[in-house]
């Protein structure tokens, strides 16, 4: 098959959701349909014993069920397309890792739970989307119970998240009156199977009614989702799949990831509107198309530790350009010194393979002994080339950091540069004295960079946590002395830009007031 051919059936996306809105079931869902899963809950089964860990035994989970990082990324057979899955991990697993992974995909896949609409972790997954203006697919999952109005719930999206919205399909009826979908996209009726009975498709005549005889017919549930649904389509946004491209219109499913209901009509869609993998930009206004013959990529990911004993680590590559064939030499920009692709890895549900062959689109786990960063750029041929750098998160947690033994300041420090390097943490210190201040996004980042300092550069640090913060940075010449109080802590971040830590948002507000033509700004 031609490269072209092949790019053109990748679909790599993730999913965003809030936790416990149906992430894992719905990713089950995906596997069953595409045969890499032969029964429901060998995915929930890994996700519900680690929960039962306690959150410093993250490292030790790790080794034990040694799945984190088969879970990152799936690749799957999905209709003949072959769909890449990346994982962002919620709960306690928040870091600054998911959202670096929504660099690396095409598309996204929201999951809202449709009894409590979109909550904190969703919206803020879906900025880092927005920002990038992929294409965001909803799904309004739980529909088998008794949850939101749907109407209510689409403007939600627009409201809430500022997004167009488009329902592809209309619920008729929901919790124990669930009847089915009125689908507009498909221009039919897909019945529910009652009883243990298969779900069954009745096709839409010309003025919208399901055609023959059915009893359902007689249902003012029926009538009242066709109403809607015919209403939505006169008045609401029109399907236009441009804007659904840029990110400006979110398709809306609804269904039930539990029951599997309306779970195949969303990623039938969803292949088929998803779009292939897009060129991406790199300095010097250089243009990489995903066909072109040329291996390129970047790193978004570096899981550290594994396995301690070997101190191995898996870089994660996603393929821009070309085709990766295992043991090919390619070029790492940053040091200009040649590696060798030998031991690569992809990711199926339960198992790690040597990958032999991956095309644009695809992500491959390379392993590195210490020699790559995150946004790290790799390509074959001779021109250099150098992918924009990812973007940095504003972190909301903070710790002040110590060393334990002072005989051991250059380990310490030495650690602490190469973690701030690597993208495990960000580094800050005071203003004026200098002391040492971490930020992340959540909270496993602290426990990950103690549990790594220690084990890799054996220093033992002490810290207290500073708990959250709204960081904004100020432009060096509108600092004036008397602007840091206790509320608004001041600190430079690791380039020595100076950042204000917000006590809270009252803190900030009164901030703006008191010095209203100094700008503050904020990472992503
Ligand atoms: P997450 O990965 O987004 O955190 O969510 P996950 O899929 O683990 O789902 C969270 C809970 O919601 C699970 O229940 C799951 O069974 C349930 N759930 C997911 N999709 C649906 C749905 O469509 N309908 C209904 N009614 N429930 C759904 P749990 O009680 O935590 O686990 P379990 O004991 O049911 O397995």
């Amino acid at each position: 098959m031609s490269l072209t051919s092949q790019v053109a059936k990748r679909r790599t996306f993730a999913i965003i959701s809030h936790p416990d809105a149906g992430k894992t079931t719905i990713t089950e869902q995906l596997l069953l349909f595409s045969g890499a899963i032969r029964e429901a809950g060998t995915v929930k089964a890994k996700g519900k014993q680690s929960k039962k860990f306690a959150k410093s035994d993250w490292m030790e989970i790790e080794k034990q069920r040694g799945i984190s990082v088969t879970s990152s990324v799936m690749q799957v057979d999905y209709d003949g397309y072959q769909v890449n899955i990346l994982d962002t991990p919620g709960h306690e697993d928040f870091s600054e890792d998911t959202y670096r992974t929504l660099m690396a995909v095409d598309a996204a896949v929201m999951v809202v739970d449709s009894g409590k609409g979109i909550e904190p972790q969703t919206k803020k997954l879906f900025e880092v989307c927005s920002m990038r203006g992929i294409p965001i697919f909803t799904f309004m999952n739980k529909l088998d119970r008794d949850g939101r109005e749907p109407l209510e719930l689409v403007a939600e999206l627009e409201e809430v998240l500022g997004i167009d919205a488009y329902p592809m399909n209309w619920p008729m009826g929901m919790g124990k009156n669930l009847l089915g979908l009125y689908d507009l996209y498909n221009n039919r009726v897909e019945l529910r199977g009652l009883d243990g009975e298969e779900d069954s498709y009745i096709p839409l005549d010309e003025d919208g009614e399901a055609q023959g005889d059915h009893a359902f017919k007689q249902s003012s549930i029926y009538s009242q989702a066709m109403e809607d649904a015919q209403l939505l389509l006169e008045a609401g946004n029109a399907f236009d799949r441009e804007l659904i491209n840029r990110g400006k219109l979110t398709p809306v499913f609804f269904g039930s990831a539990l029951t599997g209901f309306g779970v195949q009509t969303f990623f039938d869609a969803f292949v088929d509107l998803a779009p292939a993998p897009a060129a991406v930009e790199a300095e010097e206004e250089v243009v990489v198309q995903p066909t072109d013959e040329r291996f390129t990529g970047f790193i978004f990911k570096i899981q550290a530790n594994m396995n301690p004993a070997h101190r191995d680590r898996i870089a994660f590559v996603r393929i821009c350009s070309g085709k990766f064939e295992q043991g090919m030499n390619v070029t790492l920009n940053r040091t200009k010194r040649t590696i060798r692709m030998a031991h690569t890895t992809q990711f199926m549900a339960d198992t790690r393979e040597e990958v032999q062959e991956a095309v644009a689109g695809d992500i491959i786990g390379l392993y590195d002994t210490g020699n790559l960063q995150i946004g790290d750029t790799l390509y074959t041929g001779n021109a250099g080339l150098q992918f924009k750098p990812l973007p940095q998160f504003t972190p909301e947690l903070f710790m002040k950091v110590t060393p334990k033994n002072v005989m051991k300041q250059k380990s310490f420090h030495k650690g602490i540069e190469q973690l701030v390097q690597e993208g495990a943490i960000q580094l800050y210190k005071t203003y004026h004295t200098e002391e040492y201040i971490i930020g992340a996004v959540g909270q496993l980042q602290f426990e990950v960079f103690q549990y790594r300092l220690l084990h890799e550069y054996n220093a033992e640090v002490d810290m207290t946590p500073i708990g959250n913060k709204i960081a904004r940075w100020i432009d060096e010449k509108d600092l004036n002395p008397n602007m840091s109080s206790s509320r608004n802590l001041l600190a430079k971040d690791r380039f020595g830009q100076p950042v204000f830590l917000f006590e809270n948002a009252f803190a900030e507000n009164w901030f703006k007031d008191k010095y209203p033509d100094i700008e503050l700004k904020k990472l992503l």
